[in-house]
């Protein structure tokens, strides 16, 4: 039998604070994934310092990369990149160092939305074919599926998104970033419900305010008397979450989709996959959470999606890689899965 090598090809991740690189071939084989974050001192991320950062270490992550897969940059067939959504400073970097790598290396090149990343590399992952997916994290918070050509948004949220929620909670307590899972080790150790703001808008979701009644309780004279920080973790997760299934299950609903994926950074949390998966099999609906490796930011997601792409309709042209940070995944169309 004569075995013949797929093909390989590098995904750059760089939306935000981490910088990824993942190598896979055009089975969806990952071979590597070397992944670097940005961890600010103290407060958020300041794009120009994550950018320098990026910049400085970038090169040290590829060449991990390439040595964990056992290959070298000349057996690359296609370079993949983030170009939308994110900050703008930082996808510049990801867009500039792919740009270069196609054009000394003479390979194609495809510019990749992140958030319809995040469902292939789930997709592929869960072997599922075609979920509603709820996708959270600390910058985004979108209720999708794929229906007319397109990944559709069901629902959003409205101001911040729910990873980011957790996170300037946990900053306002003095905890280090990223707070989800440090709120998440509070909350298990408590079950008193404080009453807080639920605000679902049709089918979007508005946590700003949620934010603000917390911080009120943790201002409160009653703090540390009447209830405690776990308290407000456990009260803070049951809304925010009881918001998030809710639209979830609604979308469910209105689609009939028959597969749930539960992806992103926040897809991490014990009790927001009990709640999702408790309303998926409600509906019948088979229930899968991304392994925690393909759910966060990963360059892997990036590599499979530009390799979908390339397999459907062919490389970017370089003009047509120029970044993207506002883009909406449902502005995109979705050609591999027609
Ligand atoms: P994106 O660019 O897709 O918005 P991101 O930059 O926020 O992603 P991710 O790794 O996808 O990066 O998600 C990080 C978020 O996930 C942070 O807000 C973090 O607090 C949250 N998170 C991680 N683990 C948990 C957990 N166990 N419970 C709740 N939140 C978690
Ligand atoms: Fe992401």
């Amino acid at each position: 039998m004569i075995y013949i090598k797929s093909k390989i090809a590098l995904g750059i991740e760089s939306t935000a604070h981490t910088w990824s690189v993942g190598i896979i071939d055009f089975e969806g084989n990952v071979l590597s994934l070397v992944n670097n974050m940005y961890l600010p001192e103290k407060g958020g991320l300041h794009p120009a310092a994550v950018k320098e950062y990026h910049l400085n270490n970038f090169h040290k992550v590829i060449k991990k990369a390439l040595h964990n897969a056992n290959i070298t940059l000349k057996e690359i067939d296609l370079i993949a990149f983030s170009k939308s959504p994110g900050l703008g400073p930082i996808l510049k970097i990801g867009a500039h160092v792919a740009r270069i790598l196609s054009q000394l290396l003479k390979i194609p090149i495809v510019a990749v939305n992140h958030c319809i990343a995040h469902i292939e590399i789930g997709r592929l992952m869960c072997n599922i074919d075609d979920p509603l997916t709820l996708y959270v994290s600390g910058g985004n918070t979108i209720i999708s599926a794929y229906e007319s050509g397109r990944y559709q948004i069901f629902g959003e949220t409205l101001d911040i998104p729910v990873g980011n929620l957790l996170d300037m909670f946990a900053r306002d307590v003095g905890l280090a970033h990223p707070g989800g899972p440090k709120i998440e080790k509070l909350a298990q150790e408590s079950n008193t419900y404080l009453s807080l703001p639920y605000v679902v808008k049709g089918m979007d979701l508005s946590f700003s305010g949620l934010y603000t009644a917390t911080k009120r309780l943790i201002e409160s004279s009653d703090y540390g008397k009447k209830f405690t920080l776990n308290d407000v973790a456990h009260s803070l997760q049951e809304t925010s979450f009881a918001m998030l299934t809710e639209v979830t299950e609604r979308a469910i609903a209105h689609t009939e989709k028959t597969e749930v994926l539960l992806t992103g950074g926040v897809a991490a949390n014990k009790r927001l996959q009990e709640m999702v998966k408790s309303i998926s099999e409600d509906h019948n609906a088979k229930f899968e959470v991304v392994p925690l490796k393909y759910a966060g930011d990963n360059g892997a997601m990036i590599g499979w999606t530009g390799i979908l792409r390339y397999k459907a309709e062919g490389a970017h042209t370089i003009s047509a890689t120029q970044i993207n940070p506002k883009e909406r995944m449902d502005q995109i169309s979705i050609p591999w899965r027609n």
